[in-house]
């Protein structure tokens, strides 16, 4: 077996979360953005609706807080429901993040979702986390009432 088989087998199957946006939802994206994940590879691990609290909006974006901007994600993530979804594949982390593009959605690439479906910065329709020490944190907060 050659060199590259060998790492493509055993690496880097890993978890990472998506939070499709209340922008989303409210603009019925949540079957695309679902779809190009699954029909890239990816597998819907947990899968929920929910609208955040404030206090677990904060805990979300809590890498965030001292930021100026910190006020308006949080009234911003609060403003209507969500969907979070877990997603394993390889590379979970970077793969998914290239998909979803560049935070300012105006400048983000086409064929990307933020460069497809919107022009936002605090409505720029999904999130994803962007390390596996993120994941974890993101994934706690966000299901902290979910069972499994
Ligand atoms: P997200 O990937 O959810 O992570 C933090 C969010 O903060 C980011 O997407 C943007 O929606 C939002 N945000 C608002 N203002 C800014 C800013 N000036 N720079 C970066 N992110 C911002």
């Amino acid at each position: 077996m050659g060199k590259e088989t060998y790492q493509e087998m055993s690496s880097s199957t890993e978890e990472t979360l998506i939070v499709v946006k209340p922008d989303g939802v409210r603009r019925g994206l949540v079957g695309e953005i679902l779809g190009r994940f699954e029909t890239k590879g990816f597998v819907v691990k947990r899968l929920q609706m929910l609208t955040m609290s404030k206090p677990q909006a904060e805990e979300f974006y809590s890498v965030h807080k001292e930021k100026p901007f910190f006020k308006e994600l949080v009234a911003f993530i609060t403003s209507g429901p969500v969907v979070g979804a877990v997603l394993s594949g390889k590379d979970a982390v970077a793969t998914v993040r290239r998909m979803v593009g560049a935070t300012k959605s105006w400048e983000a690439a086409a064929g990307t979702i933020r460069g497809d479906f919107g022009l936002g910065l605090t409505d720029n329709t999904i999130h994803a986390s962007d390390s596996a020490e993120s994941f974890t944190k993101e994934q706690a907060a966000f299901f902290s009432k979910t069972k499994g």
